[in-house]
């Protein structure tokens, strides 16, 4: 692990199942190797469904603010906002020239999110635009949840198909998954959690509104009345017990839902119990940010400042592999 690079869209609150599945692994990661875990926040990902104007530049800091509330340190690790260094868009449009459509149509969030959206083209491109930021620092390592792993495949095809045909400029990055959270299921206990669905439970989200979606979260069908035994395996609330509760909460949770000795209401709050411990020093954290601002904003200009310059690098070198005419050699010094 020398170079590590990972993304998170702006595109609304950030959740459990980020934080669990990625943020946490990047606050790690960060301990290990320093500025070299390179966290970046994708605006123009973002905008590959329609957005809101009036929105962007306010999620966009709110997304870094809690980033560094989760426990990204910019003094350590170097945060930016993907906007801020346009070689992200110079190398994805070189990637888009070399990468067939095939690939692009075949991904499996492609296909997903063109059933809920008008499909911009911008949305087949987005596993390039990808690659590209991965690539444009030659990362080896991308720390993600499992969701992101096909997006690292193509990656991985990417550079291999430019280093064949041009020169060996890139590595082939791997996916790094934390397999304790690699897919946190949603509040709806229907699929993953994910910002477009409504399911969340928001990392810096009050306790209150948390109670109120938790409250009425569905658990085990089979557990019509409190009498009714349940079984931890298959709802939902225990795999978040599993992720946020101590082992002595976890094994009573275990037993007690089997022979209903807990109901379903007093094992949520239990689980409140040690969600909130997880998320109180994160909200008193992201509080300090809101009235610093500037905090945020010096960690993304220094990230921009210290990601350009390897980005300027590496697009000399590309530039140069695939034979362009240089705008430094029209007149010599
Ligand atoms: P996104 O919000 O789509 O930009 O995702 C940011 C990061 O969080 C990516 O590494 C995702 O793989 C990860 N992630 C998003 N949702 C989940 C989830 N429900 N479980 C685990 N990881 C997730
Ligand atoms: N597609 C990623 C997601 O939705 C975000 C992302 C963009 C990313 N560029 C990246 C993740 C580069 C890892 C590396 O979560």
């Amino acid at each position: 692990m020398k170079t590590v690079f990972s993304g998170i869209q702006p595109t609304g609150e950030i959740h459990i199942g980020n934080y669990l599945g990625a943020i946490r692994n990047w606050v790690r990661i960060g301990d290990q190797i320093g500025q070299n875990a390179i966290f970046c926040i994708v605006d123009y990902h973002a905008i590959t469904i329609p957005h809101a104007r009036e929105d962007l530049a306010r999620l966009t800091f709110d997304a870094a603010l809690a980033n560094m509330a989760a426990g990204l340190d910019p003094n350590k690790i170097t945060l930016f906002a993907q906007s801020h260094v346009p070689e992200h868009m110079e190398l994805s449009w070189i990637f888009t020239t070399q990468t067939p459509l095939g690939n692009l149509e075949g991904m499996t969030q492609f296909k997903d999110k063109s059933e809920q959206h008008s499909v911009l083209a911008g949305l087949l491109m987005y596993p390039v635009l990808q690659a590209a930021d991965i690539l444009l620092y030659k990362a080896d390592t991308v720390p993600v949840g499992e969701d992101q792993v096909q997006h690292i495949e193509l990656t991985r095809e990417v550079a291999r198909r430019f280093n064949a045909r041009f020169a060996p400029i890139f590595p082939e990055p791997k996916a790094s998954i934390d397999q304790s959270a690699a897919r946190v299921p949603g509040l709806d206990g229907a699929g993953k959690m994910s910002k477009s669905k409504n399911n969340t439970i928001g990392v810096l989200e009050d306790q209150k509104t948390i109670w109120e979606n938790l409250r009425v979260a569905p658990t085990d069908p089979a557990r019509v009345r409190r009498s009714d035994p349940g079984n931890p395996d298959i709802c939902t609330i225990f795999t978040y017990h599993k992720l946020f509760s101590d082992l002595e909460t976890l094994q009573m949770v275990n037993t007690e839902c089997r022979v209903a000795g807990i109901g379903c209401v007093d094992c949520k709050k239990k689980l409140m119990e040690g969600l909130m411990g997880t998320l109180e020093p994160i909200q008193e954290r992201a509080a300090h940010l809101r009235s610093h601002p500037s905090e945020v904003t010096d960690a993304l200009v220094s990230g921009a400042e210290r990601c350009s310059k390897i980005a300027k690098e590496t697009m000399l070198e590309v530039r140069e592999a695939i034979g362009l005419l240089p705008r430094n050699s029209l007149r010599p010094a």
